[in-house]
């Protein structure tokens, strides 16, 4: 059987096999739990998928949602090349300050704009700025609005524009009745309308690993 340990042990190997050291990425999880940030972003694993997948559809626009150190950020800020434009938007101040300072650190300040405040409050000017359509949207922030953060992604979006959300099986919650919480309630309502919209190809794929037992959405825009 696997465990937490496993799975710990199993990143380990692995992030020494594909990933080796990372200057930029190390500092800005330094930087963030300095600052006291919770030790939520992305794994290094999973950052370099985001990375690949970013390169492999030659995104050059990618919006996310939910910064927090920028650990994500970085990732995708690589993948887009100098010429790319990542949109990041946090809620937190502390946490964009802290963001900006390693994107700063990681030399993607000119690709990287990370904007303060409610996504949901944020999302029309992102569309009114005519920025898009954006051939990534990576959603990482409050479980609660996934679906408004997918309906907001669809409408900046092209047909092929790829869609990840992160962080929608949590321990297997998702599909527990029993569990009415707001964040499982939000994702669930997610996947309402991504069972319902005509416009998305989605899946889904259940992971393992340094953060633990969770999984996350791939979806296509039609
Ligand atoms: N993508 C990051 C992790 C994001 S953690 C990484 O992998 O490195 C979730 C972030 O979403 C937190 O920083 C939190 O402050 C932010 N957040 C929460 N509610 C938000 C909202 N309504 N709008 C924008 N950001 C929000
Ligand atoms: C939490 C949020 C995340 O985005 C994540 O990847 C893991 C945990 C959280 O709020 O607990
Ligand atoms: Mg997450």
């Amino acid at each position: 059987m696997t465990d937490q340990t496993t799975w710990n042990r199993v990143d380990d190997y692995l992030g020494v096999k594909l990933l080796g050291s990372d200057d930029a990425l190390e500092s800005a999880l330094a930087a963030s739990d300095e600052a006291g940030l919770p030790a939520i972003a992305v794994s290094p694993l999973q950052g370099r998928l985001l990375e690949l997948i970013a390169r492999s559809i030659g995104a050059r626009k990618v919006l996310e949602i939910g910064t927090l150190g920028g650990y994500s950020t970085i990732c995708l800020g690589r993948a887009v090349g100098p010429d790319g434009r990542v949109i990041s938007l946090e809620y937190e101040p502390r946490h964009a300050e802290v963001a900006r300072g390693s994107i700063a650190t990681a030399g993607l300040s000119e690709v990287v704009q990370v904007r303060v405040g409610r996504a949901l409050d944020l999302l029309p000017g992102v569309l009114a700025d005519g920025i898009g359509p954006f051939d990534l949207v990576f959603i990482d922030a409050d479980k609660t609005s996934n679906a408004d953060y997918v309906d907001w992604s669809i409408r900046l979006a092209r047909p092929g524009t790829v869609i990840i959300v992160d962080n929608v099986v949590r321990d297997g919650r998702i599909a527990d009745p029993s569990n009415t919480s707001a964040d499982v309630r939000g994702t669930r309502r997610m996947f309402d309308l991504l069972e319902s919209n005509d416009r998305l190809d989605a899946t889904a794929i259940q992971t393992v690993g340094s953060k633990g037992y969770d999984g996350f959405v791939y979806a296509v825009v039609r």
